[in-house]
């Protein structure tokens, strides 16, 4: 089976990519972290990235809050393509996904989202899980489309809210449970896309 090619992409601290690295070098997971690309300088993924001497970039922003701009979005596109990625991966990347990147990988672009979608869109999932008195929630992996966490379900796991939950806590649980969902996932993508 061909080890499948992953650009990651992320803003923040990079346990998702993190959970991915060590699935793949315990070979659980064939596959293989071209390049993590963050449009956060400082971000935590950033640094794992380096320390696993992972190829990885910043692009900054632009004058957005939720998008990049049309240019660094090309330039985006142009990276994971000279870095030959077959599946985008989207782990804690802050920022909606528009065209060019989304034409360029067609059905190849998946995020990891804290709540079972469709429930809780958008930003701080696992606080309008307990603002909702919801009895459990989790995380969902999607395809990304070009709404907010509106993309085709692949995948969920489910964890419990218990009633004297902080949001911390809650977010915590569910992080452990994305931790061991996202390889899972890619793993099973890996195995599909080389039949
Ligand atoms: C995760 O909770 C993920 O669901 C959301 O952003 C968070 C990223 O965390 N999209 P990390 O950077 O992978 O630790």
């Amino acid at each position: 089976m061909a080890t499948l090619k992953l650009g990651v992409l992320g803003s923040g601290k990079g346990s998702n990519f993190r959970a991915i690295a060590d699935a793949i070098a315990r070979g659980e997971l064939n596959a293989d972290v071209c390049i993590v690309i963050s449009d956060v300088a400082d971000a935590g993924i950033l640094s794992l990235a380096r320390e696993r001497r992972i190829p990885s970039a910043h692009i900054p922003p632009g004058h957005f809050k939720t998008k990049l701009e049309p240019e660094q979005e090309q330039q985006l596109t142009d990276m994971l393509r000279s870095a030959g990625v077959e599946l985008v991966v989207l782990a804690g990347y802050m920022r909606m996904v528009k065209s060019p990147l989304l034409d360029a990988f067609p059905h190849r672009i998946i995020n990891i989202h804290p709540s079972l979608l469709p429930a809780f869109p958008g930003l701080g999932a696992w606080k309008q899980a307990i603002d909702a008195r919801a009895s459990c929630s989790g995380c969902t992996v999607h395809y990304v489309d070009g709404g907010m966490d509106t993309g085709e379900i692949i995948a969920q796991s489910t964890v419990p809210v218990h009633l004297d939950d902080t949001p911390e806590m809650l977010h915590a649980r569910i992080q452990d449970a994305e931790h061991k969902l996202y390889p899972v996932v890619i793993a099973k993508l890996a195995a599909q896309f080389s039949r």
